[in-house]
């Protein structure tokens, strides 16, 4: 499709009505529910940068700013970069209430509109996963560039190793199967790394690896861009020491992959819904998955039938 050649006409596409928007970022399909989904990325982002009320942070690929919005009252500054200027659109008015929020719309893989060592840290969430690995690459080594030596960065990737990930990349696999060889794949399809990829990467856009979480279907890295007199030991144990509270969790991995059933067809809606959520309540990520799940349902009502109220 024409439309799909490059990253930003992709995006914009995806994001030309607030709704499509936020189901782009997440695949929330409304406002409560992207503020559920934003509070849980929001608290591993924070946990994970060990963000503090002084600290200029960077989010690359902030979409409608669904994280930001969370983590931005609690910083000095927030600024949000994105590739489409449609989403940036949707993070503005979201998040128009903080005085401490920038937007800049980027138009390659590059922080080039933004100054070198300006920032405490960096994250990014969801958005390596819908790049090519070139570009993954150029872009830890920006933000390299544009962290303060022994700046924190976090950000995330789908983790080819664990047997949910791979779970996640049978799907796929299958979309290309029977694919029309004389046509380019979409730019912005799923991606997958290992945590050793992950590693190399840090390695040699200059950061030190203080963390990386890879049980889940995510490979999570949390790192710091050296410089002299960095204590990187004394950052690893503290990352170390918050490792459960940043990585995804034995319940959401579980919960993900019933998901992944249904996607594919292996599995009813109903019988996900009746095993996992019909009993209220639960801990926070049951609750979490419960909205979003149901308001998935919702949107697909016209295939899988009514959703459960
Ligand atoms: C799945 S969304 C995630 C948004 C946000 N990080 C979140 O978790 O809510 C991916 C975002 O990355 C942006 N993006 C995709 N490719 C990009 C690129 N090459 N450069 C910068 N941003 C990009 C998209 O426009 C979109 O907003």
């Amino acid at each position: 499709m024409e439309s799909q050649k490059n990253y930003k006409s992709f995006w914009n596409d995806k994001a030309s009505t607030v709704q499509g928007a936020l189901i782009a970022v997440d695949g929330s399909t409304n406002e409560e529910v992207a503020r559920l989904t934003g509070a849980h990325s929001g608290r591993q982002v924070a946990i994970a940068l060990d963000l503090q009320p002084g600290d200029r942070v960077l989010e690359l690929g902030c979409g409608v700013g669904r994280i930001g919005r969370e983590i931005a009252p609690r910083i000095a500054h927030w600024e949000g970069c994105d590739i489409s200027a449609n989403m940036l659109a949707v993070a503005r008015e979201r998040l128009a209430a903080f005085p401490n929020v920038g937007l800049t719309e980027l138009h390659r893989a590059s922080l080039q509109p933004l100054p070198d060592a300006s920032f405490d840290k960096a994250y990014c969430i969801a958005v390596f996963i819908h790049m090519d690995k070139e570009d993954m690459y150029l872009y830890l080594e920006d933000m390299a560039r544009v962290l303060k030596p022994g700046g924190l960065v976090f950000f995330d990737t789908w983790n080819i190793s664990s047997k949910v990930g791979w779970q996640r990349y049978a799907l796929e696999i299958e979309q290309y199967r029977n694919a029309d060889h004389a046509a380019r794949k979409d730019v912005a399809r799923n991606q997958f790394s290992s945590p050793e990829e992950v590693r190399l990467y840090l390695d040699h856009a200059g950061f030190d690896v203080l963390f990386l979480a890879a049980e889940s279907p995510w490979v999570q890295a949390v790192a710091v861009r050296r410089g002299e007199g960095v204590d990187v030991e004394a950052l690893r144990a503290r990352a170390q020491a918050a490792a459960a509270d940043i990585a995804y969790s034995p319940t959401w991995t579980g919960l993900f992959s019933g998901v992944l059933d249904v996607a594919s067809g292996r599995r009813a809606p109903a019988d996900l819904w009746q095993a996992r959520f019909a009993e209220p309540g639960g801990d926070e990520e049951t609750i979490m998955f419960r909205a979003w799940f149901r308001e998935m349902w919702n949107h697909n009502a016209s295939a899988w039938g009514p959703a459960p109220t």
